[in-house]
């Protein structure tokens, strides 16, 4: 059993596999359509969202302008992840991202346990972003005199938070969801329709075909970083810098409770890699497109960043979901804010499209694979896109969207990407040597046997408080001094083996640094994400685990 746990399949299983299902006497295959551009273009339609349009504001919040640095450390994290991304898909261009890789290094069981974790990154993702949409769209409708009921835009538990604040505040409630929600027995109806509506109707376009994804997805882009660089060129005239002092109100720990939302703003630039047989020479082009996007929305980021907090002080971001149309409103600009709103809805379409896109990709890896059902595999003969992967993509994500309460599934797409991150870190330094001459991008290799030890120790030095506190309190511990501790042991190990095996410095980094992102968590985000991932065990060792392609050839 151990053994076929970690049965791996081999480079040429994959491309071959990969090759068959292109010519799927179902439906033609998919069309290679995009080339570095679209890619890039892809990649920024897929990163620039509700991160920055909204999660953002309680980041700054809590850490002040100094959440610059939080961007800045999370960019080069996420760096390092694409250039092992780039790696992997320049030796392996198909479609399946961190799943298919893990399969060549990791196995089976890994494998498995990553694409159940990419469902995290894509559909949960999914669910916040369609619900960013939901609040921004009804901003703008609002701007229009158009006024939805409010028990129609949004989910149960924030109605209620909502309510039980204003009832404490002493504020009006009578005009509120919770307050005007019709009653179904003893239930109060409170559902989030322009959520669920966005993406059903996205999902179509998906299911349509990628040309016509990749049109809208290219002018939406165009679009919000337009309305990006308005933001910053206004924005800069009307910088304050005294409300850059302090510049880190709340230390250092105050800019890491933004750990997830910034994060989260960073996450799409690897779905690039799900369209790898959509891509006309994915070897050449999605190492370069990956990149070019990250650097792209690293500088936006920051430079965003920088604007906001000098405009408006940090202090005023509390529970401020639409913090850049806000701080244009705050100094009697609203015409602008309103543009922003607009573009946030834009913004938003276009990474719930490129992830409706992406889901269905992997889970027709899997299911050439033998780890889902054959229908997952099928592409739609004239749409030649997998059709029956898409519309269930749709369902998963659409459904939720209608009840679920933003804040715990942000945690949970985090806390799934960077663990999917760290094993295609972990992936590289297990792949076997390439032929010379066989690839068109090549991981820089920096011998991490000194560098890696020192920095573990520089590390320790300016941890020292959080570790001798961590071993003092030991009989008392709390949850998060146990996963610190677990980082410790882990950081520990690896370094060991960096020593002695004389790993590549990048992805060794990019593992360190994410699981460092991954422990600032909170403890609550981990315990649903260890219940996910145990209802992954099951569903594999239910279907998977029998049915695999590799099992029935052994
Ligand atoms: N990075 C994407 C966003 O911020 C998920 O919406």
């Amino acid at each position: 059993m151990s053994n076929s746990l970690f049965r791996k399949k081999s480079l040429a299983a994959i491309m071959n596999d990969a090759r068959e299902g292109a010519s799927d006497a179902h439906g033609g295959g998919l069309r290679k359509v995009l080339n570095v551009r679209d890619l890039t273009l892809m990649g920024v339609a897929a990163v620039i969202g509700a991160g920055i349009f909204s999660t953002i504001g309680q980041a700054a919040y809590n850490g002040g302008p100094g959440v610059i640095f939080l961007f800045i450390l999370t960019a080069v994290t996420c760096g390092f992840t694409a250039l092992c991304y780039a790696e992997f898909a320049s030796r392996v261009p198909v479609a399946g991202s961190a799943y298919t890789y893990s399969y060549v290094t990791f196995g089976e069981l890994a494998a498995w346990i990553i694409g159940w974790a990419l469902i995290l990154e894509y559909s949960i993702g999914n669910i916040v972003v369609a619900i960013s949409w939901s609040s921004y769209f009804n901003n703008v409708l609002e701007g229009m005199n158009v006024h939805l009921p409010a028990w129609l835009t949004t989910d149960y538990q924030t109605a209620k938070a909502a309510y039980e604040l204003a009832v404490k505040n002493n504020t009006a409630v009578d005009q509120m969801a919770y307050a005007t929600a019709p009653m179904l027995g003893n239930w109060r109806v409170i559902l989030n329709v322009p959520a669920f509506l966005i993406v059903v109707l996205i999902t179509i376009v998906a299911y349509v075909g990628i040309s016509e994804s990749k049109r809208s997805a290219n002018a939406m882009v165009g679009l919000k970083i337009v309305v990006l660089l308005v933001v910053i060129l206004i924005g800069v005239f009307y910088i304050n810098t005294d409300n850059w002092t302090p510049f880190m109100p709340n230390k250092f720990e105050g800019v890491l409770k933004g750990v997830s939302s910034v994060f989260f703003a960073y996450i799409g630039f690897d779905a690039i890699s799900t369209t790898a047989e959509e891509s006309a020479n994915p070897q050449r082009d999605m190492p370069r497109a990956m990149i070019y996007s990250l650097i792209i929305c690293t500088v936006i980021y920051v430079v965003v960043t920088l604007v906001i907090t000098g405009m408006v002080n940090y202090s005023e971001f509390n529970h401020i979901s639409d913090p850049l149309a806000y701080v244009f409103d705050k100094l009697q600009m609203e015409k602008i804010g309103y543009v922003i709103s607009i573009s946030a809805v834009v913004a938003a379409t276009s990474v719930i499209l490129v992830f409706q896109i992406g889901q269905p990709r992997i889970w027709m890896s899997m299911s050439r694979d033998g780890l889902l059902p054959k229908k997952f595999a099928k592409v739609h003969p004239k749409y030649h896109t997998p059709g029956f992967s898409t519309i269930v993509t749709g369902f998963i994500v659409a459904i939720p969207s209608l009840f679920v309460e933003s804040g715990i599934v942000t945690d949970l797409t985090s806390i799934g990407t960077l663990f999917a991150f760290v094993l295609v870190c972990g992936g590289v330094l297990l792949l076997p040597k390439a032929e010379p001459g066989t690839k068109k991008f090549n991981l820089p290799y920096v011998d991490g046997r000194f560098i890696v030890p020192a920095l573990f120790l520089i590390f320790c030095f300016f941890f020292r408080d959080k570790i001798s506190d961590t071993f003092v309190n030991i009989s008392t511990i709390a949850h998060e001094r146990v996963l610190f501790l677990i980082f410790l042991i882990l950081t520990a190990l690896i370094t060991v083996a960096t020593a002695v095996k004389r790993y590549s410095l990048i992805p060794v980094l990019g593992m360190l640094c994410c699981l460092y992102l991954m422990i600032e968590i909170p403890v609550r985000s981990w315990v649903v994400f260890f219940g996910w991932m145990g209802a992954g065990l099951i569903v594999y060792f239910l279907y998977g685990y029998w049915k695999s392609k590799l099992a029935k050839q052994s």
